[in-house]
């Protein structure tokens, strides 16, 4: 039996905004390296983060808001709107790193 990937994994909406969506994601992978966290703790078990692009979230209500791209966390499941590039370090470092929602990126 093939054993599960638990990689924690984000992923990038570029649906609508297939430029901006990447940026982040790029900016992300970045971040990610800059700050040593492409590896995190959870529930005890060291899982390896992954940033991907995907089709559509299901968030175009946010998407259309402002210029930014939207964005899940899994496991778990927070989502992100209107993030740009020059958020993707305060996501890393918070989120990631430090285990705290983004609140003022946060979609309900
Ligand atoms: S187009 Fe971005 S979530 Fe649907």
């Amino acid at each position: 039996m093939k054993s599960v990937d638990k990689a924690a994994r984000l992923f990038v909406c570029v649906a609508q905004k297939d430029e901006i969506g990447r940026d982040v994601a790029k900016a992300l992978k970045q971040e990610l390296k800059t700050q040593g966290l492409k590896t995190r703790l959870l529930d005890g078990e060291k899982r390896k983060v992954r940033v991907q692009t995907c089709n559509c979230l299901d968030l175009c209500k946010q998407c259309k808001k402002g210029a930014g791209a939207a964005l899940i966390i899994y496991p778990e499941g927070v989502t992100y709107g209107d993030v740009r590039p020059r958020d993707a370090a305060e996501i890393v470092r918070e989120h990631l790193g430090e285990g705290r929602v983004v609140k003022r990126l946060q979609l309900d």
